[in-house]
């Protein structure tokens, strides 16, 4: 990848590297996606993290044209959503992602849930090793799984590069950060602002005030620091170029165990020991929470 030298990366188990910091399109309307999108990589980012259920691939993949950056440039993720789970289907929803991007292969590619209850992730996780095989993706790994379903994919000798998973000082996921580093996986933080909706916390507001920073910068630098990839989503452009400058941001120890000790508070999004929690008429986020 030709990624700027002042970003910072993270180097997966499979020798790929992958910009620490990136942008999330999870939640924008596709009519918005492109400027957002666009708007990101004038900004710096270098690194979308997408999926089939956003519905905004073929949006993304505009920007991508658009953008007068080249295909090497940027590092671009993509997800299995539920429904396509199993073998043959997910070689096929890998090969409709790579036709709404308009690229040719993807970076990462994702298993979105590992859902139990439908007892198809193993033969999803051989279709993601077929489309590594024949380069369509060049990296592979797992979103919102348990550990005890990462270590039922050892059979395939194919341990994931990365686990995302909904990750913020509000649910800091210290155990299965632990599992995930034991097995030589990097973490990446799903949500990592909690959706906006803690982020003037008292505490994280007096770190921005001590370092004359925004509550967001302060929550971003905190995932940099404790080595988390992070994916922020905005629409707004002010917020999109200031969330890029994160990574500038160097906290104090005292800072880092101050957030790394916020209260913590229910999930967000689902919980992958109960599996079923992405089904397929929650084919957007509002539907998905309201239905919690
Ligand atoms: N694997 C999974 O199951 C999964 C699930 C959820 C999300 N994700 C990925 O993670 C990405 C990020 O998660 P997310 O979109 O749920 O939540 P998030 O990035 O934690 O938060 C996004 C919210 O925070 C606001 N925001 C962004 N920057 C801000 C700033 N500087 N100051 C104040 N508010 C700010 C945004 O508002 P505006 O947009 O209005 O500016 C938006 O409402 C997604 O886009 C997606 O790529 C993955």
């Amino acid at each position: 990848m030709n990624i700027p030298e002042n970003q910072p990366l993270k180097t997966f188990s499979d020798g790929k590297t992958i910009p620490q910091m990136g942008f999330g399109v999870c939640g924008i309307a596709p009519d918005a996606t492109e400027r957002a999108v666009l708007t990101a990589f004038e900004t710096g980012y270098r690194h979308v993290d997408t999926a089939t259920i956003y519905k905004n691939e073929k949006e993304v993949g505009s920007a991508l044209k658009n953008s007068g950056l080249t295909r090497e440039d940027v590092f671009v993720t993509g997800k299995l959503w539920n429904t396509d789970q199993g073998f043959e289907t997910a070689l096929e929803a890998c090969e409709k992602s790579l036709e709404l991007l308009d690229t040719d292969y993807l970076d990462l590619y994702l298993i979105h849930w590992a859902q139990p209850a439908l007892g198809k992730y193993r033969q999803s996780w051989d279709a993601l090793i077929e489309l590594r095989e024949r380069g369509l993706v060049k990296s592979i790994g797992v979103s919102n799984f348990t550990t005890e379903q990462i270590d039922s994919l050892k059979p395939s000798r194919v341990t994931p590069v990365v686990h995302q998973i909904e990750l913020h000082p509000y649910l800091n996921q210290q155990i299965q950060r632990a599992d995930n580093a034991d097995r030589g996986i990097l973490t990446e933080a799903w949500s990592p602002l909690g959706q906006g909706k803690d982020i003037n916390d008292d505490a994280v507001a007096a770190i921005a005030a001590e370092h004359g920073i925004t509550n967001a910068q302060v929550i971003l630098a905190w995932h940099l620091a404790i080595d988390n990839i992070v994916i922020p989503k905005s629409v707004t452009a002010e917020r999109i170029r200031a969330n890029f400058e994160a990574p500038q941001v160097h906290l104090t120890v005292d800072n880092l165990m101050a957030l790394g000790s916020r209260p913590q508070g229910e999930r967000l999004g689902g919980d992958p020991a109960e599996g079923d929690l992405g089904a397929p008429e929650y084919s957007d986020r509002d539907s998905f929470r309201s239905a919690k």
